[in-house]
């Protein structure tokens, strides 16, 4: 028969595994059907599994059943196999292939299930869409690439449960329909049918919970967690996403640190066989926006943001001295040329690209042999000047200088944002490198430009520094406290963050205070909290790791829904299931919801 459809034999490997260990042994194998060659009396068969790949050969003349079903096979056919394994010839041999040297010579064939032509190639270097791959997920994580990311995400899950454990960390779990979290974002909320009007909602992160785990004595927690949060989306943000979520108790900052390199160290190892150094660096946030323009530096290249504000205030460049004398700066970086000549084109491109960041401009001047060139060249003629402009940015000749004059807070976007560009562009960035970094001492509270108010820089329950404290005091300005919180950044991106924790009330009172609540609204918010903090509550702190995004750097992927198995499109759908989907009227009669109408999701 040709088509079985059960698997009569139990596997002994992997089509993937099977290479010259296997030499002269009969093996079974199961897998998919990725390519088939009809070369008339012999028909080869690329099986796949999760594994890998390797060549089947179906000879006519020793086994004429199994040459017939594999005539029937297609791609994408579950078939079954029972075969010998045998060394390719040595001009057969193919070097890229786990195993290359050696084919399997069919003695017994099954086809197991049937398919359909798929929607797309399964293949690594596919060109089917974003929302087509969503939508045929299974054939999407069906392609190596994808297999190889969600295998490196579970490497680092394993290590992370070993690391700790083996540190005395219990694994608990917390809610997922609760109260409002306030990590930053809009919450999704879930209605309640018993309470009509009252809705619960999905926790942004675990943070509450894990205070409360240190109340009640466990000391050490952590939490593979969900969470979501209903932002913006980007290539490094999910609506629901996970985190390595951790809390202890009694271990100060640096112990927290200490322990997070040790828990990275151990993944980079197991997840991507990389040694990495420690301790980590360490730079302040202020540190780090005055030389990188950003909370998140990448410090795999240089192009550092310098400060020609005192050099330049008494030229006769007007954008520059305008921009000093109402309270701004300016700075530049020194793009290295290379071999390369930056066209007027190139450059333009880029004064384009900085005005999504409030930049009026971008001044330019490139290093010549004896002084600059270029437009502005002319306010710059005096050598002196030339000399200190080149010594304070590090210019060599050649170099091409790019100036922002604004307030700090445009200036550092604009060149924050500009320095990565273009190391991207001119492929500046080791990509075998991974620079891991701690920024610390952060501010507590940060001005919202969109809700145009104070917030907190981590959220509310961060501890001031020691000398800060009296900040958070009535008659005070409670915006020049710094934080007692830490953020872990790989390559350029926030991988963690986390902070020591108030366990006080009264500090606790004062912080919300100064985020502008009254003492009724944050009772009614946090009221469990404070309550909490009344009954013996330690002194602890933690962190939390994103997960996806840790995977898809480990995995050099450029967005982190490659390292998730049914994540959402850019517009927060998924399109393998639809959802979000309308709802019968029943449901909602139930709920007591009545839907505004409006246009559907497009
Ligand atoms: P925070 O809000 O900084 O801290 O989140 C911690 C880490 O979670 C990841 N992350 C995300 N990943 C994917 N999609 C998103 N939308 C998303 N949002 C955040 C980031 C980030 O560094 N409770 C605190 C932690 C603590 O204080 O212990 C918290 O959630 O990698
Ligand atoms: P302008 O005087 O407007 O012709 O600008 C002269 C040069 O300065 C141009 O290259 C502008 O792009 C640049 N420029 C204008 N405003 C700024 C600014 N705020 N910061 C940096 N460069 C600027």
């Amino acid at each position: 028969m040709i088509y079985e459809g059960v698997a009569k034999l139990k596997r002994t490997t992997y089509a993937g595994k099977t290479n010259e260990d296997f030499l002269d042994q009969d093996v079974i194998l199961d897998g998919w059907v990725a390519k088939k060659r009809n070369l008339g009396s012999l028909i080869f068969v690329d099986l796949r599994d999760r594994e890998g790949i390797v060549q089947l050969v179906f000879n006519e003349k020793d086994n004429e059943h199994a040459f017939k079903v594999a005539e029937a096979m297609k791609n994408e056919y579950v078939i079954q196999i029972k075969g010998r394994v045998v060394a390719r010839s040595e001009k057969e041999i193919n070097p890229d292939l786990y195993t290359g040297k050696v084919e399997v010579h069919v003695t017994d064939a099954e086809i197991l299930s049937k398919s359909k032509p798929v929607p797309f190639d399964i293949k690594d270097d596919t060109n089917a869409s974003g929302d087509l791959r969503l939508k045929y997920r299974y054939l999407d994580l069906r392609r190596p690439y994808m297999q190889k990311g969600l295998m490196i995400r579970n490497r680092i899950l394993q290590a992370t449960h070993s690391y700790l454990d083996a540190n005395g960390f219990i694994d608990i779990e917390t809610p997922d329909l609760t109260a409002s979290t306030p990590e930053g974002a809009r919450d999704y909320l879930v209605p309640s049918r018993v309470y009509p009007g009252s809705f619960y909602a999905l926790p942004q992160s675990p943070q509450q919970f894990k205070q409360m785990l240190m109340g009640a004595g466990f000391d050490r927690y952590y939490q593979i967690a969900r969470c979501f949060r209903d932002e913006d989306l980007r290539g490094d943000r999910q609506p629901e996403f996970t985190q390595i979520d951790l809390e202890t108790s009694f271990m100060n900052q640096q112990d927290i640190e200490d322990l997070t390199e040790g828990l990275i160290q151990k993944v980079m190892k197991e997840a991507v066989n990389y040694d990495v150094k420690l301790p980590f660096k360490r730079i302040t946030w202020q540190e780090s926006m005055d030389r990188f323009g950003t909370d998140q530096p990448d410090t795999r290249f240089e192009m550092e943001l310098k400060d020609v504000s005192e050099i330049v205030k008494d030229s006769d460049f007007k954008v520059f001295t305008s921009a000093i004398e109402n309270g701004g700066q300016v700075k530049a970086i020194a793009v290295p040329s290379g071999a390369k000549e930056y066209s007027r084109k190139e450059i333009d491109k880029y004064t384009e690209y900085v005005k999504r960041f409030g930049a009026k401009g971008l001044a330019w001047m490139k290093v010549t042999e004896d002084g600059f060139s270029g437009p502005v060249a002319k306010f710059f003629k005096d050598p002196e000047k030339i000399t200190q402009i080149k010594q304070q940015t590090g210019a060599q000749t050649g170099d091409l200088l790019l100036f922002a004059a604004d307030r700090a807070k445009v200036v550092a976007d604009t060149l924050g944002y500009l320095r990565v560009a273009i190391a991207n562009e001119q492929n500046m960035i080791p990509d075998d490198k991974y620079n891991f970094l701690w920024v610390v001492d952060w501010p507590l509270f940060e001005y919202d430009e969109g809700s145009k108010r104070w917030t907190a820089a981590h959220h509310p329950f961060t501890m001031p520094n020691e000398g800060y404290e009296h900040y958070l005091n009535e008659g005070e300005d409670p915006h020049k406290a710094h934080a007692q919180s830490y953020d872990i950044i790989l390559n350029g991106l926030e991988l963690g963050g986390g902070s020591i924790r108030i366990h006080t009330r009264e500090l606790q009172e004062k912080m919300f205070r100064a985020l502008g609540f009254t003492k009724e609204s944050a009772e009614r918010q946090f009221g469990y909290l404070l309550r909490a903090l009344d009954y013996g509550f330690p002194p602890h702190g933690g962190l939390a790791i994103g997960l996806d995004r840790f995977a898809r750097l480990l995995a050099h992927r450029g967005n982190i829904r490659d390292v998730i198995a049914f994540p959402k499109n850019s517009k927060a759908i998924d399109p393998l299931t639809d959802a979000p989907t309308p709802v019968a009227a029943k449901q909602l009669d139930e709920l007591g919801i009545e839907v505004e109408k409006k246009d559907d999701k497009e």
